[in-house]
């Protein structure tokens, strides 16, 4: 929980919050946990960002008072949650397969460019058919129930709620040990960092109440260095155009939000910034769950964990985040970027900007051809009409949640891994993390939470491998395909959806100050329409940040 200025929130504690809280006792033995003295070692963007942007997030977390009670309460292994580290959602489950060369190479095989995983985009066919031409993606298909927005509405989300820089890739490591840089509530530390006082490069210094915002020539830009580093909560958030794009419509946000509580006879900035903070998050937190979730894990899963409670996410002390959800099942997201965006309509030279999520071709340009972050330039800005549905036509879809990522995703910039080292699949990376967390196979969750597993035969592409994957396979490869089965790849499935689901709505349950714990509370910000409405969605929040397409007249 981010402390107000000079104050301490309730849940705050004057000596860093070095309270243990117990979990239930683990199952099998897994894997020691490989202490590892390796540090963040951040190249390219993030590297640089990570030293000048994150406020009370990674770098406070990972070297302060967390992890030095970490380092000194030698917790039994897995059976104690320390706060700021991850854990556990099913500690009685074994490891989906034991280490070895024949894994890693498995794995990554299966993550290779060109592998089972690998859309295969005619890249060829360029920017613009690929988000334009649905024909030309019969391996990759639309999914016209989501707008291409919550993909990234759902990146910025992770970025609020965990982030891993310390865990080796592909070496079996205890999460009980390994800190989370981010707080595991929906705070937005990610936007606010420490808040005025302990991140004050995030705020404007003749305005503490308010966030730091830039031009990026035509419309804003996040707040950059003299190397143009985004000087932000969370470095990830300029990874690529358009989550930093959000980025900055959420800093718009929030100071339109401080406008509107003086408009209203709030003056001590303090005071001002901590009221315009919890309507923010209140709003946002509402779009989570009335938007947001119901789009990834169909309503009547949200409607009955709020009704009928959660049975999987249980800690007994405070929130915290399981592997099961960072490692896997919530790295779905993968699934649904497309190769290719219309940045905006009208922003270059008057013409629209289209380009590849990454492109080789624009490492080291200085307005680069792809929509990598990290760079300013007129046209880099993001209108928002291709994203979400301001009810013009101009929106685009989302792609299916199914073992298909798109092509981009498999030569990532080293810029966008926060180690700044290969591999650089994104798929490989999510399944040797498997390995790092030993997570339980899709197959027992599913058999734990009473769900019909996966035959071997919808995992017949797996079996060639001779190590028993298609009956025990890794979690994010089973969510994806499971949705892609069960509910040919519109939503998650059962597993995927349970996990989801349950995280969420217990971050927020587990926060005495979110919107969900204030039975009585509605929207208060006008929607798009000018009035108050007692609802709230994506578009209502950008257009009252004056980000939506009639503000900015294109
Ligand atoms: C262009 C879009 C995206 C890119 C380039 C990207 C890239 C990455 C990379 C490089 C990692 C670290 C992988 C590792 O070493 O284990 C990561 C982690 C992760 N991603 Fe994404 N991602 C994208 C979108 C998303 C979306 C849409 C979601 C969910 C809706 C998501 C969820 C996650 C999660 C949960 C993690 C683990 C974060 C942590 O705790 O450190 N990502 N992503």
């Amino acid at each position: 929980m981010l402390p107000l200025p000079g104050a301490c929130n309730p849940g705050c504690s004057a000596d860093g919050g070095t309270t243990v809280m117990r979990q239930s006792s683990d199952g099998p033995a897994r894997p020691r946990a490989a202490r590892t003295s390796k540090g963040v070692s951040r190249r390219g963007f993030l590297r640089g960002v990570g030293t000048t942007a994150i406020g009370a997030g990674a770098g406070a977390m990972a070297a302060g008072p967390l992890g030095i009670a970490a380092e000194a309460q030698e917790p039994e292994r897995g059976a104690v949650q320390l706060p700021g580290n991850f854990g556990r959602m099913f500690p009685n489950l074994p490891a989906f397969a034991r280490t070895s060369p024949a894994l890693t190479e498995a794995l990554t095989d299966i993550g290779k460019p060109g592998g089972l995983l690998d859309a295969q985009d005619n890249l060829a066919a360029g920017p613009i058919n690929l988000i334009t031409d649905p024909t030309l993606s019969v391996n990759n298909r639309d999914n016209t129930t989501h707008t291409a927005g919550t993909t990234f509405f759902g990146q910025f989300l992770d970025h609020d709620l965990t982030f891993d820089t310390t865990s080796p890739l592909n070496v079996p490591t205890e999460p009980t040990r390994t800190p989370n840089a981010r707080t595991p509530v929906l705070d937005l530390d990610s936007l606010y960092g420490g808040g005025p006082m302990a991140s004050p490069q995030l705020y404007q210094s003749s305005d503490r109440a308010k966030l730091r915002i830039e031009s990026g020539g035509q419309f804003e830009d996040v707040p950059r260095d003299a190397n143009g580093r985004a000087v932000i909560g969370d470095p990830r958030n300029d990874e690529n155009l358009i989550i930093s794009g959000l980025q900055a419509a959420m800093i718009l946000f929030h100071n339109r939000v401080v406008d509107r509580v003086r408009s209203q006879g709030w003056t001590f900035w303090p005071v001002v910034f901590s009221e315009a903070r919890k309507r923010v998050l209140n709003h946002y937190q509402w779009i989570v769950v009335k938007e947001f979730l119901p789009q990834i894990v169909g309503r009547s899963l949200v409607d009955d964990i709020l009704r009928r409670g959660r049975r999987y996410y249980r800690p007994t002390t405070g929130a915290f985040m399981p592997v099961e959800f960072q490692g896997a099942a919530y790295r779905f997201g993968h699934s649904m970027v497309r190769p290719s965006y219309r940045a905006n309509l009208a922003g270059d030279d008057g013409q629209p900007f289209f380009g590849f999520i990454f492109d080789p071709a624009g490492q080291g340009q200085a307005d680069p051809v792809d929509l990598r972050g990290g760079a300013r330039a007129a046209r880099r800005f993001i209108g928002w009409q291709t994203f979400f549905d301001f009810g013009d036509g101009n929106m685009r879809p989302n792609k299916r949640i199914d073992t298909k990522l798109s092509t981009p995703l498999f030569d990532l910039p080293l810029g966008t891994i926060s180690s700044g080292d290969p591999p650089t699949s994104l798929a490989v990376r999510n399944l040797l993390r498997h390995v790092t967390w030993s997570q339980p196979s899709g197959q027992a969750i599913a058999r734990a939470i009473g769900a019909a597993p996966l035959s071997r035969g919808d995992l017949s592409e797996l079996s060639g491998y001779g190590i028993g994957l298609d009956a025990n396979t890794p979690l994010w490869y089973y969510i994806l395909k499971e949705a892609q089965v069960r509910t040919d790849g519109l939503t998650l499935g059962p597993v995927g959806g349970r996990i989801v689901a349950e995280v969420f709505i217990g971050v927020l349950q587990l926060d005495a100050i979110s919107y969900l714990n204030q039975p009585n509370w509605r929207p208060s910000l006008p929607a798009r329409s000018g009035s108050v409405t007692g609802d709230f969605r994506m578009v209502d929040l950008l257009t009252y940040a004056r980000v939506d397409p009639a503000s900015r007249g294109q």
